[in-house]
């Protein structure tokens, strides 16, 4: 093991040029929150909101094409100047650092913030990344998409290799960036692990279905089997299996002795959902379901019951797209093979354990069961969602339970679905009661191909934007001026992606008038 400084004296050795945003430009967090002109020409006069060129952290032409290439499909001013402002908003502002590694001048790694934040999250920059998921191609240049998704496929693995129950992670060493502070009084979890490394440490399951998602995506537009063999992930994946079969644990074993949960958390706070009950270990849970204990949900709050059916459907659809990556290798069999079969074996449990009868919708999904026969029944905004299991690919739309579960995650038998004059969209505990979250909207878009439903709920988000033209974490149903995160960057690329997506499902939609 090499000591830091003379990790750091190699990485000074093999520096790629790193991302140097120039001193006089404005923070984004500010920026963000100020309009600027020239405005769209719409009723809503929406800002531009793209830092002026000089301050952008990572150029794509491909990206900039895309953009264009838009103005001639979406008709509608402020509709095309949200969607000039979301898209790129990614790489804009939150490609932080990129670079090499210190011990592999091959290996690229890419620091992708979330944006207000200045950290890195396994499912946020997963997503962030997927936006631009129709423009990859193959491409060995370090000033391409390729590279980016490659650099952050590198850290994703470092970060599961040192830390595999955690969710989000300081800059690496490489960068020279410093950790930042997250909470005043240290959360108190295990196992434990620096918060050099760590900027907190929730154990979520989607953040480790988010690498294998990211990795999926590169290898299907790619085909550039070889880089999977070159680094770490083979070891990360079989970290992750080892770290998820190990949650497969139940409270009880079969003699009634209490078993050991190999992850525990508890947090200093007035807030339940930050907090695990039971000593850091959660609700108990039924031995023996297959299903994979999620101690926190996508959005960094606790579960009530650990079995989250979403995450567990976003893993096993993941698995089992990335055990062909493992399969493509070579010498890797068996462990693709164990890939496949662990995905099987979740999704079974799925359907056994995760589905109820409803007296007014029939079966649906449950957002979250215990195995003992009780059921949370709630769906929240973020991804993964019970709403956005399709985009997520685990099963088709039209899938009838899926139906039965959408019409009541989208009523007012959903406890966290938002309604008022501004958005009606599902919202969560996260900020709590009163905010629907556009990304909800969003994945409401992706999963229909009903035009009205779409215009509908495209009329919402550009009218709800407060006069900024960007996508705010969640919005007072009641009042568009009082909205959370300025600068959430994910929510703004997942606009752009959906958008993209639509001129090739619906794109009549994008030649109406939203005023
Ligand atoms: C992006 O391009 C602009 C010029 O259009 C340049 O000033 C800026 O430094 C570039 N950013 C990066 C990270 O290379
Ligand atoms: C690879 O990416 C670089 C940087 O974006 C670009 O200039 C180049 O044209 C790309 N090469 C191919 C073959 O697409
Ligand atoms: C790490 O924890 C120590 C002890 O609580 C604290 O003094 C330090 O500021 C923390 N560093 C970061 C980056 O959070
Ligand atoms: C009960 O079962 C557990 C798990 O299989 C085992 O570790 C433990 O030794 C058993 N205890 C007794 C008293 O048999
Ligand atoms: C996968 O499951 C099949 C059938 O259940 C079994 O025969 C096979 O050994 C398993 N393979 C691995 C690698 O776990
Ligand atoms: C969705 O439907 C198509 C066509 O019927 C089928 O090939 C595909 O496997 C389905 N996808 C899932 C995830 O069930």
């Amino acid at each position: 093991m090499q000591d830091i400084l003379s990790l750091l004296k190699l990485a000074a050795t093999v520096l790629v040029p790193a991302v140097t945003v120039k001193a006089q430009c404005p923070d984004y967090s500010i920026y963000s929150q100020q309009r600027h002109e020239p405005f769209s020409t719409g009723k809503y006069s929406l800002p531009y909101m793209r830092p002026e060129p000089a301050c952008r952290m990572f150029n794509s032409s491909d990206v900039e094409d895309a953009i264009v290439a838009m103005k001639d499909v979406i008709k509608d001013p402020d509709l095309y100047r949200l969607f000039e402002n979301s898209f790129p908003n990614s790489l804009d502002t939150a490609v932080k650092w990129k670079g090499v590694s210190a011990s592999n001048a091959e290996e690229e790694l890419t620091f992708l913030i979330t944006g207000d934040i200045n950290a890195m999250w396994l499912r946020d920059s997963a997503n962030q990344m997927q936006s631009y998921l129709t423009l990859l191609k193959p491409n060995t240049s370090t000033s391409s998409l390729a590279s980016l998704y490659r650099g952050v496929i590198n850290l994703q693995a470092r970060y599961i290799l040192s830390a595999p129950h955690c969710n989000s992670f300081q800059p690496p060493i490489e960068s020279g960036l410093s950790p930042t502070r997250n909470q005043e009084l240290p959360d108190n979890f295990t196992p434990p692990i620096s918060n050099a490394t760590v900027f907190e440490c929730k154990y979520e399951l989607d953040s480790l279905a988010a690498f294998l998602e990211i990795s999926t995506n590169y290898y299907q537009a790619t085909g550039d089997v070889a880089f999977f063999a070159r680094f770490e992930w083979v070891r990360a994946v079989q970290i992750i299996l080892e770290t998820t079969e190990a949650l497969l644990v139940g409270m009880y074993a079969s003699n009634g002795s209490v078993n050991a949960v190999p992850y525990t958390w508890m947090r200093t706070t007035t807030s339940g959902t930050e907090t695990l009950s039971n000593s850091g270990r959660g609700n108990p849970v039924q031995d023996g379901t297959g299903l994979v204990r999620s101690a926190f949900r996508p959005s960094d709050d606790a579960t009530i019951y650990q079995l989250f059916i979403p995450a567990n459907m976003m893993f096993s659809r993941y698995l089992d797209s990335a055990s062909e990556i493992m399969a493509a290798i070579g010498g890797q069999r068996n462990l693709a093979n164990h890939m496949h079969n662990f995905s099987q074996s979740i999704r079974r449990a799925v359907t056994q354990h995760g589905i109820v009868n409803d007296p007014t919708y029939g079966q649906v999904y449950a957002f979250e069961v215990d195995g003992f026969g009780s059921a949370n029944r709630m769906d929240d905004a973020n991804i993964p969602s019970l709403l956005s299991a399709p985009f997520i690919g685990y099963l088709n739309a039209t899938d009838a339970v899926y139906q039965n579960t959408r019409r009541f995650i989208l009523s007012k038998d959903n406890p966290y679905y938002m309604r008022g004059p501004v958005i009606n969209a599902v919202g969560g505990p996260h900020v709590s009661f009163g905010y629907a979250w556009p990304m909800a909207s969003i994945v409401r878009i992706f999963t229909t191909s009903s035009a009205s439903e779409i215009q509908t709920t495209l009329t919402e988000l550009v009218s709800s934007t407060a006069g900024l033209g960007l996508i705010h974490e969640s919005i007072n149903c009641f009042d568009e001026g009082d909205w959370t995160r300025q600068w959430f960057s994910w929510a703004n690329g997942l606009f752009g992606q959906c958008l993209l997506d639509l001129k090739e499902r619906v794109p009549g939609v994008l030649g109406a008038s939203y005023q």
